[in-house]
């Protein structure tokens, strides 16, 4: 069961570029963000706002369409604890068991941006975060929901 947090409108791709931006103020290590919406619904550029927001602007975020995962290591002179980053599209994987192979046992010590989280099969955390972008004409929607046994609506509470 999830319960739906927050709608927010995201009239141009900055906007989804700043949620992501805000989140990344909020997350810490073991969190599990879910990318939902179909192609091309800005599930990258949300990733990429948060990416950039907790590494410095000029970081490169592909998308990790065919390479399945990418890895983040925070500059730890500058930030000492930080989490590293882990920003999976599952869309490729044929099957949820492939998923160890690309680092998923890591998920409760950094923080995890998961495209096509149903890939993922039984092995995505019922405590991740659920955030669905819609397209609404040329203009898209996020629906941030969790399950009410996580603490993301306290989390998020400030939105
Ligand atoms: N709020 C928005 N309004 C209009 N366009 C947007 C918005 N957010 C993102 N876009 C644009 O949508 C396009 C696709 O974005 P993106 O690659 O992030 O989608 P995706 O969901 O990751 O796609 P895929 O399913 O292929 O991984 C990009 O050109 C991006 O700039
Ligand atoms: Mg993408």
């Amino acid at each position: 069961m999830m319960d739906l947090l927050l709608s927010l409108d995201l009239a141009t791709d900055l906007d989804t570029r700043d949620l992501g931006a805000r989140l990344a103020k909020v997350v810490q290590a073991g969190d599990c963000l879910a990318l939902r919406g179909n192609l091309g619904a800005g599930k990258t550029t949300l990733a990429r706002g948060l990416i950039c927001a907790f590494l410095g602007a000029d970081t490169e975020v592909p998308s990790p369409t065919f390479t399945l995962v990418q890895r983040y290591q925070p500059d730890l002179d500058e930030q000492p604890s930080a989490p590293e980053l882990l920003h999976f599209d599952l869309y490729r994987l044929e099957d949820p068991e492939d998923i160890w192979e690309l680092g998923w046992e890591e998920l409760d010590e950094v923080i995890s941006l998961v495209e096509w989280p149903d890939k993922a099969g039984p092995h995505l955390s019922p405590r991740h975060l659920d955030i669905e972008i819609i397209s609404v004409g040329d203009h898209r929607r996020a629906h941030l929901s969790a399950s009410p046994t996580s603490n993301w609506k306290s989390r998020l509470h400030d939105f």
